[in-house]
């Protein structure tokens, strides 16, 4: 096992009367910065829950609405002038990914004279940022306790993670009710992604990681089994709740530590490729990485098999069978999953063909200075072939 530290401040407030706790969070606070997407919350109430903690709180508020999936920089510099005009004290993020990781950006760039995309194109890291509070209202990208906030600007095209300790929210509210509400395909781009944020930490070349080898594989099982659940009985509380925790576990860094290259950490090298298609095509993250991933699997599994081996036999139960044969049976019951859970595993479902992939491959391995991946480190030309297997 490696040396580690982990250090996780998240408050988690978590169930039914999550939203309760929401006034007593935000009471010390000026002024707050909402932030939303589309409009879903206004739709299903969690708007007026959320309202209604604040009115009895007694704190001010401003809103920002609007957010979209693969959420971009200029939602950012409207939401940093809303923030300054209104002298904000804290930014409330009230939705999923896209909406928190928005949230992050403004927090990191109310205190900095320049653009906030520098904290994106690695020219600038943030030292400081406003507090940063949740509603979570979909399971799946895990920001809600990740030092993350990922960001797109569509002028180049491009799509970055920027990391911080200072980006780690202060406190997220889950109540698994307010996920009754998501879109089947939604759900299952949430499951698809907080899968691929587990399978990013395990496949590693670490020898000595059993106690995290074996919490990663107990957290992809609920995943695998509650995700189809929650799609077939959209009001099962306890679905929802298994899969709404199971999001944030994948993602609040407990399951990589002690694993992965000194200082560099799990793989990662899926997420960098999706990113990528993401900034490309607008793609909704989870149905990308449900294509990419297994793609990802049938190239590496000639260069480095165990790993593959090891989840296929504990994740996937397959027993009896050659390295060979299990590492086929593992890839079939992956995207086997995928399918069931309505996700595509080819970039054609995607309407996407090949027609940019030697530039999303040159991209992919700039962003990462070259390093891209650390089970198997890949190369442009590496990636172009993962993107041919996904076609
Ligand atoms: O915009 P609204 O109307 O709210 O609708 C949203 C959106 O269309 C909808 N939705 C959310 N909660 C709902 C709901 N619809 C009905 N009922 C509800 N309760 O769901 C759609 C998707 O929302 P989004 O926030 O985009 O989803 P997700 O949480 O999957 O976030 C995806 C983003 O997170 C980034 C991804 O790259 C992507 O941009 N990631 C962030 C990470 C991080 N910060 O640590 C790590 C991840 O790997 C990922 O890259
Ligand atoms: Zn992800």
């Amino acid at each position: 096992m490696n040396d580690f530290i982990y250090h996780n401040t998240t408050k988690v407030i978590f169930g039914r009367s999550a939203e309760e706790h929401l006034g007593e969070e935000v009471s010390m606070f000026g002024k707050l910065l909402l932030v939303f997407g589309g409009g879903s919350a206004r739709e299903n109430g969690v708007y007026d829950r959320v309202m209604s903690a604040l009115r009895e709180s007694g704190v001010q508020s401003c809103e920002l609405w609007g957010v979209k999936p693969n959420p971009d920089i200029d939602k950012v510099r409207e939401g940093i002038a809303m923030a300054r005009e209104n002298s904000v004290s804290l930014i409330l993020a009230v939705g999923g990914g896209s909406v928190i990781d928005t949230a992050k950006a403004i927090a990191a760039g109310v205190p900095y004279d320049g653009d906030p995309w520098d904290f994106y194109d690695g020219s600038r890291a943030p030292g400081i940022a406003l507090p940063v509070g949740v509603v979570l209202t979909i399971p799946a990208a895990g920001s809600e306790t990740s030092m993350t906030s990922v960001i797109s600007n569509p002028d180049i095209p491009d799509k970055r993670g920027c990391t911080a300790p200072c980006l780690l929210p202060r406190f997220a509210v889950m109540n698994p009710e307010n996920t009754f509400s998501l879109p089947p395909y939604q759900v299952a781009c949430g499951a698809s992604d907080m899968l691929a944020h587990m399978m990013e930490r395990y496949f590693v070349n670490t020898n000595c990681c059993d106690l995290s080898d074996r919490m990663i594989e107990g957290a992809a099982q609920t995943v695998l089994n509650y995700a189809p659940m929650s799609i077939l009985s959209p009001f099962d509380y306890d679905a929802r709740a298994e899969l709404m925790w199971a999001g944030s576990i994948a993602h609040c860094d407990i399951l990589d530590r002690g694993r992965g290259e000194k200082g560099r950490g799990s793989d990662w090298a899926s997420h960098q490729i999706e990113h990528q298609l993401s900034a490309f095509y607008d793609i909704a993250h989870g149905a990308g990485l449900a294509v990419v991933f297994p793609a990802w699997l049938k190239f590496v599994r000639k260069r480095n098999p165990r790993k593959l081996v090891q989840f296929g036999r504990r994740v996937f139960h397959i027993l009896g069978k050659s390295d060979e044969e299990t590492i086929d049976l593992m890839i079939e019951k992956l995207e086997g999953f995928f399918r069931t859970i309505g996700m595509p595993t080819r970039l054609s479902e995607l309407g996407i063909g090949s027609e940019h992939f030697a530039e999303m491959a040159a991209k992919a391995v700039e962003i990462k200075k070259n390093n891209l991946g650390s089970y198997v480190r890949l190369s442009a030309e590496d990636v172009e072939e993962i993107l041919n297997i996904a076609l």
